[in-house]
């Protein structure tokens, strides 16, 4: 796992959108698979990521997407599914096919059946080549939360108090934020080739300590990325402010960068 630190928001963005990049740029006409994240922690790259489209000619025409999860219950037109997210905070600044853009269906008659179909279908796409994740506070990702199996794959869940009291900002009240979603497991995501999580905030800390040096364990499930072998974690200095090891992330990104000449500042 590499662990960046960084000065503030716009450096983070720089990194993970440089990610992207490489990966769109690799693919060529193929298109490359992407894996999009709702919620506040990718909205830096997306935006670079549209400056990048716009003034820079990174075209994302060939790409297709999968998001990690979506709300039970919300048709993919309702203002707070993540079916509509991704449109309004990405997808309409790029030049991807929107009919490209997929996301479980909230709505389906048996989510246990949506969810086994949506898991499939990655896999026939050929699987992820590069997945952006966000943390919770509690230390999950998409909505895999504590307990959640290690090996799960895309399924039914039922969110956590800590996470629909954290995403109850989006909704008027509390009572309105479902309470169950339709998340790609931990396993499914573990099979993304690449993998860059990013994380800002005091109260990101013990999520990113546990994650980068605790124990593997369900009890903190984004602990599953210790597994990956291609993890790049990009976080801002309150965010990093638990981890034991933040002198030597520093220390081998300094080494890092002379021998490369990246020179990130
Ligand atoms: P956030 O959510 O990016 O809005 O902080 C992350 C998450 O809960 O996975």
């Amino acid at each position: 796992m590499e662990i960046i630190i960084v000065a503030d928001a716009d450096e983070g963005a720089r990194i993970v959108a440089d990610q992207f990049e490489q990966i769109v740029r690799e693919a060529g006409s193929t298109g490359a698979t992407l894996g999009l994240a709702t919620g506040s922690s990718p909205l830096p790259a997306y935006r670079e990521l549209i400056r990048r489209h716009r003034h820079e000619g990174l075209s994302f025409a060939a790409c297709r997407a999968f998001l990690l999860d979506e709300y039970v219950g919300l048709p993919a037109g309702h203002e707070q599914s993540y079916h509509r997210f991704i449109r309004d905070n990405f997808v309409s600044g790029i030049d991807i096919d929107d009919a490209a853009v997929i996301s479980p269906d909230g709505t389906a008659d048996d989510p246990a059946v949506e969810a086994a179909r949506y898991d499939a279908g990655i896999g026939a796409a050929g699987g992820v080549d590069l997945q952006i994740l966000g943390i919770g506070s509690n230390g999950h990702i998409a909505f895999n939360e504590p307990g959640s199996s290690l090996a799960s794959r895309t399924r039914p869940v039922v969110l956590a108090e800590s996470t629909i009291a954290d995403n109850s900002r989006y909704f008027e009240t509390r009572e309105d934020v479902p309470v169950q979603a339709i998340s790609q497991g931990l396993g499914t995501i573990g099979e993304a080739r690449r993998i860059v999580l990013t994380a800002s905030g005091q109260n990101k800390a013990e999520a990113i300590a546990q994650m980068a040096e605790g124990a593997v364990s369900a009890r903190w499930p984004a602990t599953s990325l210790q597994l990956h072998p291609e993890v790049t974690v990009v976080v801002d200095e309150a965010a990093a402010s638990r981890l034991e090891l933040a002198d030597y992330y520093r220390h081998t990104r300094r080494i890092v960068d002379h021998h490369t000449g990246t020179g990130h500042s």
